[in-house]
C-alpha cells in the first residue's frame, strides 16, 4: 500500500512513520508527503529522508471545498491507498472525509475524547488530570471525534508545565501511530459499522 503523510508544521509525527515505514519488514511505502504551508519545516525533513513532497496551498484556494477537491486530485495521482494526518492544521469537508472513510487516520494530543481541539496540555493541566495521552483515530467528518484505534497515557506531573508534558506525550506519539499504521496496513484493525474492529490475536 501507498500512504501520503499530510503535514502542516514541523512533522516530528512524520518522521515517525517515516522511519518506520524504513524497515524491511514495514508492509507500507511512505509515498509521498504533501504540505499546506509552503513554510512547513517537515517539508525539508521529507526530503532529506528522500520522500517526494508535494504542496497543495490553502492560500491558493478560495474555498475549502476548492481546496480539498486539489487534494483529493493529488492523492488519487499518488495513487494512494491510506492517509496519515500528522499535524495537519485544515479542517477537511464532509465529502473529502467521506471519499477516504476507513482509510485516513489522525493523531490527537490527548486522550480522546477528552480535549477534543486544540492546546490540549495546556487545558489538562488546567483541568488537573493526573492521566493525559495520546490517541490515534480513524477521521471522521466531525474533528476529533473518530473511532479510536490506539491510545498511550501518560502520568500527569505537579511540577509539569504545558511543554515538559506534552513532550512525554509527543514521545509516545511517535510510538503509537507507526503501530497503529501497521495495523490499519495489515487489516488487523478495521472500521465496521462505524467503530474500530481489532484481531488482538495478532497484537
Ligand atoms: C502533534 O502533537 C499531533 O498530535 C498534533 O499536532 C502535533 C504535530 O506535531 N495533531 P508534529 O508536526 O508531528 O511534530
Amino acid at each position: 500500500p501507498r500512504v501520503a503523510i499530510l503535514i502542516s508544521g514541523r512533522g516530528s509525527n512524520m518522521m515517525s512513520l517515516i522511519e518506520a515505514a524504513a524497515a524491511p519488514d514495514f508492509p507500507a511505502e511512505i509515498a509521498v508527503v504533501i504540505s499546506n504551508r509552503p513554510d512547513a519545516h517537515g517539508l525539508a525533513r521529507a526530503q532529506a529522508a528522500n520522500i517526494p513532497t508535494r504542496m497543495v496551498d490553502h492560500k491558493a484556494h478560495a474555498d475549502r471545498a476548492s481546496f480539498d477537491t486539489a487534494l483529493h486530485a493529488v492523492l488519487v495521482e499518488e495513487q494512494i491507498d491510506l492517509v496519515c494526518l500528522a499535524g495537519f492544521m485544515r479542517l477537511l469537508t464532509g465529502p473529502f472525509v467521506e471519499n477516504w472513510r476507513g482509510r485516513m487516520i489522525n493523531i490527537h494530543p490527548a486522550l480522546l475524547p477528552s480535549f477534543k481541539g486544540l492546546h490540549t496540555h495546556e487545558r489538562a493541566l488546567a483541568e488537573g488530570v493526573r492521566i493525559h495521552g495520546c490517541t490515534v483515530h480513524f477521521v471522521t467528518p466531525e474533528m476529533d471525534v473518530g473511532p479510536i484505534l490506539m491510545q498511550a497515557a501518560v502520568p500527569v506531573l505537579d511540577t509539569d508545565t504545558p511543554d515538559t508534558l506534552g513532550a512525554r506525550v509527543l514521545a509516545q506519539e511517535h510510538v503509537i501511530y507507526p503501530a497503529a499504521l501497521r495495523l490499519v496496513v495489515e487489516r488487523r484493525a478495521m472500521l465496521r459499522e462505524g467503530r474500530v474492529v481489532i484481531d488482538e490475536f495478532m497484537l
